[in-house]
């Protein structure tokens, strides 16, 4: 098949290049060429900035393409003009959404029935910033500007909820492996038993370059399978990679929060809304999604940090993560918070 992929270069995309790549698809990116990446031989690069129209006209030039699949689009005006560009030109117009496009995630589970934020086709924020809360409603615009410049039958959305793996810039799974090999005792957030469902970017790769290749249209949640991991598996996996120099003290969630420990950001992967991972993955499931271990992913993260891996520098990266001394204050006052109990 003949793929575009617009973005490929950081994360996601990445894995999808090498993905369709390694399917044996012929397979074109498209982007400004800031991010150093080396492209397998085959893979045709068109540089060229999205928000340029005249960028755009000029990728459409050098089509078709069985499927284009957006990755990193944000702004629905952006992805509109995109997908009205390579309207005649691509068969299948695949977007990269995400869970946050749903109104009520993660008060509540979701599945792709969920009501979505209010979508907005046209808008075009010049001043948004991730995690202020616009980026699920601009995601669900995207989406929207999606089918109606292609159409439903020629729209496939995917809506993931939290992605891991090698190159991963966000600084969740990045972060606790590194805390782990920092070693010494590790406030661990609430309770080992707690359900946690990431999913492996190359898994998240492949499910994407299936539904391309059998021409699937339609929404699909994607997230690790359900009842599988937990956050204890996931502390063991990082601890066990690292070398097992750490150990880790369970904290209750209410003292944390009561301590203005802020979730999702100072303990990546920990929160307890109640929606956060109750994610409905069965359409992903019959459509072929299939999911590597949690410890793998674990382990060939920090294989690949070890070997000097490095993602690309964005901002949010730095969002994650707990200062070491606001640890240790916080573990003594844990402590001393136990020995009251008593
Ligand atoms: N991380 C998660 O847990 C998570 C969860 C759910 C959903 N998602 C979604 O997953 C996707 C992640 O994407 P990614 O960042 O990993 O994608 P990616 O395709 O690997 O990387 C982004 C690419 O976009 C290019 N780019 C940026 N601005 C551009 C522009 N104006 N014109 C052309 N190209 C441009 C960058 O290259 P240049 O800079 O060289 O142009 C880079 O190659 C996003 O849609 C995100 O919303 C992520």
């Amino acid at each position: 098949m003949r793929l575009l992929v617009i973005g490929g270069g950081w994360f996601v995309g990445r894995a999808i290049v090498a993905a369709a790549n390694g399917a044996g698809h012929e397979v074109t990116v498209f982007n400004r060429g800031r991010t150093p990446v080396e492209l397998p031989a085959s893979v045709r690069h068109v540089r060229g900035d999205r928000e340029r129209e005249s960028d755009l006209r000029r990728l459409a030039g050098a089509g078709p393409w069985d499927a284009a699949i957006d990755v990193p689009g944000v702004v629905p005006a952006q992805v509109r003009d995109a997908a009205r560009h390579l309207a005649t030109v691509v068969g299948q117009y695949m977007f990269v959404s995400t869970v946050s496009a749903y109104r009520d995630w993660p008060a509540v589970a979701v599945s792709e029935e969920s009501t979505l934020h209010d979508a907005a086709p046209d808008a075009n924020p010049d001043d948004w910033a991730w995690g202020t809360g616009v980026y699920g409603p601009l995601k669900a615009g995207a989406e929207a500007a999606v089918r109606r410049e292609v159409g439903v039958e020629r729209a496939t959305i995917v809506r993931p909820g939290v992605i891991l793996g090698p190159y991963e810039y966000g600084g969740r799974l990045t972060w606790w492996l590194r805390r782990a090999v920092r070693g010494g005792r590790i406030v661990a957030p609430g309770s080992p038993h707690r359900p946690i469902r990431p999913v492996d970017v190359r898994d998240l790769a492949a499910f994407i370059v299936k539904l391309a290749e059998n021409g699937v249209p339609g929404v699909f949640n994607v997230a690790g399978p359900p009842g599988r991991d937990t956050f204890g598996d996931f502390l063991t996996a990082c601890l066990t990679a690292t070398g097992d120099r750490g150990t880790v003290t369970w904290v209750d969630d209410k003292w944390l929060q009561t301590h203005g420990v802020r979730e999702w950001v100072e303990l990546p992967l920990w929160r307890t809304a109640p929606g956060t991972w109750a994610i409905d993955t069965g359409r992903a499931g019959e459509a072929g999604l299939s999911c590597r271990p949690l410890r793998q992913t674990v382990s060939d993260t920090w294989s690949w940090m070890a070997a000097g891996g490095q993602p690309v520098e964005l901002a949010r990266q730095s969002m994650h993560g707990l200062d070491p001394e606001r640890e240790t204050a916080l573990l003594a006052a844990w402590d001393e918070f136990l020995r009251n109990q008593r």
